[in-house]
């Protein structure tokens, strides 16, 4: 349509009258099979740690995982991304390849209590490394790209071998899908997708993440691999080769304030693209709405929707189960 094309009679007020009027014309739905709530497993038993800067959020041992499983099964959300908050740290984040790490405990536990519930782990060293960032690290401190692709497809195909349904690497490696894709291809599990944080900024939205996690870099931060967040042309040659290299899921984050972004690579690509309402976002409203300053249901609602709006097949968000609740309250 031009811009100035006119319609004189055309009365868009007509269509919004009622809210029968409104479903008609309505062009995006938010609903409970868009959402995957993160999850937070840390190394132990009998505990449901709450983390200080995401209310309404805890860290569980494996044993406890089901009663959040049953929980959000309840509320009809059936994927969750696990994130492992290990014991043990070295240098190389060995633990995340180990059979019997944590992620690999958690993802036993979920798939015995409840095998069709959809497990995806996320796959990055920084919650494993004693220096917290994202690879292997060259004498001089920066990361080894190459050197660290081996290390991400080993604990890739740990998740997978516990019985991991997808694996989403977010560690921003140069080429770490091929790597992975094909260590899965070699180790049999030719069928399970990956779905790639190919669009992932250096952003100071992931605060609380890293206070719940534990991951936060121990020096430096990481604008040697996370991207820029004045690019965008970026964005479309990041997914362009996740894509390439066997992506079949991309990811663009933090979600809100890169709507733009995320409309641009779904445009571009028409692939199927989540987005990731990251743990700064959440807390923000949180924060707002225990002082009573904004409406929390209507503003997550809002947000989610708008996520959707500007193109993201699923969002990844610590509201997913308020979410529920109020779709389920039929407020959408
Ligand atoms: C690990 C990882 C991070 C997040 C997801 N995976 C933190 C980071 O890159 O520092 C952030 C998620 C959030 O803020 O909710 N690489
Ligand atoms: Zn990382």
């Amino acid at each position: 349509m031009e811009p100035n094309m006119s319609y004189p009679s055309y009365r868009p007020r007509r269509m919004r009258a009622t809210e029968r009027m409104r479903t008609f014309v309505r062009e995006t739905s938010l609903q409970v099979t868009d959402l995957v709530y993160p999850l937070f497993v840390e190394e132990g038993s009998g505990l449901k740690v709450p983390v200080d800067s995401m209310p309404g959020v805890h860290r569980f041992s494996p044993d406890r995982l089901v009663e959040e499983v049953d929980e959000l099964r309840e509320l009809g959300i059936d994927t969750v991304l696990l994130f492992g908050v290990p014991v043990h740290k070295d240098a190389i984040g060995s633990s995340a390849w180990d059979d019997g790490g944590v992620v690999q405990q958690a993802v036993r536990e979920i798939k015995r209590h409840d095998p069709g519930f959809c497990v995806i782990t996320d796959v990055c060293l920084c919650e494993y490394t004693d220096h917290g960032h994202c690879g292997k690290l060259r004498e001089d401190g920066s990361v080894d790209n190459d050197a660290t692709l081996e290390l991400l497809a080993r604990e890739a195909v740990s998740h997978v071998h516990a019985g991991a349904d997808m694996v989403a690497p977010s560690d921003m490696m140069d080429g770490r899908v091929g790597a992975i894709r094909s260590a899965l291809d070699m180790a049999g599990f030719t069928d399970v997708p990956i779905l790639s944080y190919a669009v992932k900024y250096a952003s100071a939205y992931y605060g609380p993440f890293r206070d719940a996690a534990g991951s936060a870099p121990g020096f430096g931060d990481r604008r040697g691999y996370q991207m820029d967040p004045a690019n965008s042309d970026e964005a479309l040659r990041e997914a362009y080769l996740d894509i390439g290299e066997g992506a079949d899921a991309i990811m663009v984050k933090p979600a809100l304030a890169y709507l733009d972004v995320l409309q641009r690579v779904t445009e571009a690509y028409r692939f199927p693209t989540f987005a990731y309402n990251v743990s700064g976002e959440y807390a923000l409203v949180k924060a707002a709405a225990e002082r009573g300053w904004v409406d929390e249901r209507r503003i997550v609602l809002e947000s989610l929707l708008s996520i959707k709006r500007a193109g993201a097949c699923a969002v990844i968000t610590y509201h997913a189960k308020d979410a529920a609740r109020w779709l389920a309250e039929g407020d959408a």
